[in-house]
């Protein structure tokens, strides 16, 4: 048994196959089969990759299971890596829970001809909104407002943002891609919005994480049959509204992203194109990945902003002392950003501190690469270590505190900061950086002109609980503040 269990460790710990080619990247020594999962606290994997790469280095193998894994930390090495080296890191490594489910189609989990079909034209028709520039602004106001109004109807009484954040950061989402959006009461659509997000935690609960590294042994682990019937239930609902815009398509009134690939892929057919990557299949799941990232992550650091305003109200006087000073009681504009740099400055330093994709998403070398002197084979999975950047110890004087003078000179104005990097670097870069920049100015801004965001009766500023909860993005816990209104 321990000579066949250490021939698995060496086949797949690719121990054989870079000898002679370079030396590989260090690392703490891995046990056949379980590789180093006793040393790695699987609820917080990136804590313990940050630590680790205090001892081996911003260049360091860990083994998850039998999978190794190479981690890049600190700025000028996630930065020489995404960006000078983007061509050989560029390639995503679709983990086993997603291949099941996505088979390499849409977004965020492809690669090749399809992925570099799929995301300029996921990206433009994110970015235009299909109609401008403008008109994506004015929808985001427009779903704020819907947000305000259910805000003040809590008339100042303590309530949990999650869901609601969540269902007018998703209606965002319909817009662009179905052209219309729903009502919050709408049960089919809290339904939809409920159980994407339900999803995205159990993505990356501990069970899920052990599946991803023995899919073979752990096909049973609870989380996985819930997965399963999440997507069933999503593919559904969607496949409903698709039908529904496809016998209704007009192609002269593009209404979202799903009719402009529909007029494409009819237009590629007509000129006689039957093979491209514009089919059915690919655009069911580029609609599933643009919930699945532009909903939780948008809605998850609004909801660490307000919480941040409540525990820190000195700097809530300071942003509404500011929004007050420049704007008035008038709608906030996305044009207003460069004249309230304090505002600005608390927004970036929220996404700073909250961190809420530590890890990015996996990378996979696509072919043999020598980076600061290591030797990485082809196909080896590359996790880009964003906490390292954005906890930087070279980069940020008070790295680990809520400190928005990260982002301000000595005058007060903004500063951009290169080590600001929650959104990732070069080929893999978020797709929804510009409409996620956006939707978190409108939001927070609108929000905090017209609500003072407190603790609930009875819970001081310190009892407010920073430590975010577990999951695929790092979430506040779970907790409830009081939205008085303003004005
Ligand atoms: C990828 C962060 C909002 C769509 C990513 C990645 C990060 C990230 C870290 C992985 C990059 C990498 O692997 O190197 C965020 C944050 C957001 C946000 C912090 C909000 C605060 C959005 C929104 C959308 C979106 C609003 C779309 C509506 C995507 C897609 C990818 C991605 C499609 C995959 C890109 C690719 O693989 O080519 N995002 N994201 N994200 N994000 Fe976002």
């Amino acid at each position: 048994l321990v000579a066949v269990l250490l021939l698995v460790y060496l086949i797949s710990s690719n121990n054989f196959s870079s000898l002679g080619e370079g030396r590989v990247p260090p690392g703490p020594r891995p046990l056949p089969v379980l590789g180093n999962l006793l040393q790695i606290d699987l609820k917080r994997p990136y804590n313990t990759l940050l630590k680790l790469s205090k001892k081996y280095g911003s260049v360091f193998t860990v083994y998850l299971g039998p999978q190794k894994v190479v981690v890049l930390a600190g700025y000028e090495t996630l930065k020489e890596a995404l960006i000078n080296y983007a061509d050989e890191f560029g390639d995503r490594f679709e983990i086993p829970i997603i291949k099941e489910e996505q088979n390499g189609h849409g977004v965020l989990w492809s690669n090749g001809d399809s992925w570099r079909d799929m995301r300029p034209f996921a990206l433009t028709n994110l970015r235009d909104f299909g109609m401008g520039k403008k008109a994506c602004e004015d929808k985001i106001i427009e779903e704020c407002g819907y947000l305000v109004e259910v805000f003040k109807g809590f008339k100042g009484e303590p309530f949990d943002t999650t869901q609601l954040m969540n269902y007018s950061v998703s209606n965002i989402i319909c817009s662009i891609v179905y052209g219309s959006r729903f009502e919050y009461s709408d049960t089919k659509f809290r339904s939809m919005v409920d159980k994407t997000n339900r999803k995205v935690q159990l993505v990356g609960s501990p069970s899920i994480q052990m599946y991803n590294m023995f899919p073979w042994i752990c096909q049973w682990v609870r989380n996985r049959s819930e997965i399963t019937k999440i997507n069933t239930f999503i593919k559904k609902e969607n496949l409903a509204i698709f039908n529904h815009l496809k016998e209704t398509l007009n192609p002269q009134l593009c209404r979202g992203l799903i009719d402009a690939f529909l007029v494409r892929k009819q237009s590629l057919e007509d000129s006689g194109i039957t093979n491209s990557h514009f089919h059915d299949e690919n655009l069911m799941v580029i609609i599933q990945n643009l919930f699945v990232a532009g909903t939780e992550t948008t809605a998850t650091t609004v909801r660490w902003g307000l919480l941040l305003m409540a525990k820190y109200p000195k700097i809530q006087d300071q942003v509404q002392e500011e929004i007050i000073r420049v704007i008035g009681s008038r709608q906030v504009q996305i044009e207003d950003r460069k004249s309230l740099p304090f505002t600005d400055a608390v927004i970036h330093e929220t996404q700073r501190l909250a961190n809420i994709v530590p890890m990015a998403l996996p990378h996979r070398t696509s072919k043999d690469v020598t980076f600061q002197g290591f030797f990485i084979k082809k196909g080896t999975v590359v996790y880009p270590l964003l906490t390292s950047v954005l906890y930087d110890e070279s980069e940020w004087e008070k790295p680990l505190s809520f400190h928005p003078a990260h982002f301000l000179d000595k005058d007060g104005k903004f500063v951009k900061r290169d080590a600001f990097m929650p959104f990732s670097a070069g080929r893999r870069i978020c797709l929804g950086e510009s409409l996620a920049r956006m939707e978190l100015f409108i939001f927070f801004t609108t929000l905090l002109q017209r609500f003072r965001f407190t603790p609930p009766p009875g819970v001081s500023e310190d009892e407010l609980d920073l430590t975010p909860r577990v999951g695929f993005t790092l979430n506040p816990s779970p907790h409830k503040l009081c939205a008085v209104p303003l004005m």
